[in-house]
C-alpha cells in the first residue's frame, strides 16, 4: 500500500463518494470539492488509482478529519485503518496531541452511520461530546477524539 499527499485526483475522490450515496449527499460532495482545495489530503494509491482518502486539517493541538472514505470495492481490507494510522503518524510528527472527527450521533437513527461509529471505535476513538442539531438540521453530531 502506498500513500500520497499530492493535491491531485479530485475526480477519483468524487467518484469514490458518488459510489457511497448513503454517506455522501450531493451537498456533501460539493463541500468535499471545496475542502479538497483548502485542506490537506492523504490518499492510499495503487499506481494511478486512488483506493481511499482522508481530507484533514490541523487546528490548535489536533488533527481534524473532515472527510474519509475507502472505495466501495476495496472496503474491509484494512485500508481505512491504514489511513488512520498514517494520519496519527503525521499528527505526531507535527507534535499534535490528538486526532478528532465529527460524525452522526446514535441519537439520530441511521443504519449507515452505525458502521462508521463502529469503525472509529475500533480505531480507538472516544466520545468527546454530542451537540444536538449541529448542522442546522435535526441531526445530532458526535465529536470523537483519540489522544496520541
Ligand atoms: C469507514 C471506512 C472508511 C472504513 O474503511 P475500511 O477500509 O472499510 O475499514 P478497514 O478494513 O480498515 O477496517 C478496520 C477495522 O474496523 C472494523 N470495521 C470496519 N467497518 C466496520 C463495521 N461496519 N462494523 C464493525 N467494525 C467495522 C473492521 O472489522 C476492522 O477491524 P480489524 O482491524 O479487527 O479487522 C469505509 O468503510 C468507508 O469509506 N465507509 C463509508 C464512508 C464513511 O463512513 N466515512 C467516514 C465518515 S464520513
Amino acid at each position: 500500500m502506498e500513500f500520497s499527499t499530492s493535491k491531485n485526483g479530485i475526480k477519483q475522490i468524487i467518484e469514490i463518494c458518488k459510489e457511497l450515496p448513503e454517506w455522501f449527499t450531493p451537498k456533501a460532495v460539493q463541500n468535499i470539492r471545496k475542502d479538497f482545495k483548502k485542506l490537506s489530503v492523504l490518499k492510499v494509491v495503487k499506481g494511478k488509482k486512488i483506493l481511499g482518502f482522508a481530507i484533514y486539517k490541523s487546528s490548535g493541538k489536533s488533527l481534524g478529519i473532515e472527510w474519509l472514505a475507502v472505495k466501495k470495492e476495496f472496503q474491509n481490507q484494512g485500508i481505512g485503518k491504514e489511513l488512520i494510522e498514517k494520519l496519527e503518524k503525521l499528527a505526531k510528527k507535527k507534535r499534535l496531541e490528538k486526532i478528532e472527527t465529527i460524525t452522526l450521533d446514535k441519537s439520530t437513527p441511521s443504519r449507515t452511520y452505525e458502521s462508521t461509529r463502529a469503525f472509529y471505535k475500533k480505531q480507538g476513538f472516544k466520545k468527546a461530546k454530542v451537540i444536538k442539531r449541529f448542522w442546522g438540521n435535526k441531526n445530532n453530531a458526535l465529536f470523537l477524539e483519540k489522544n496520541l
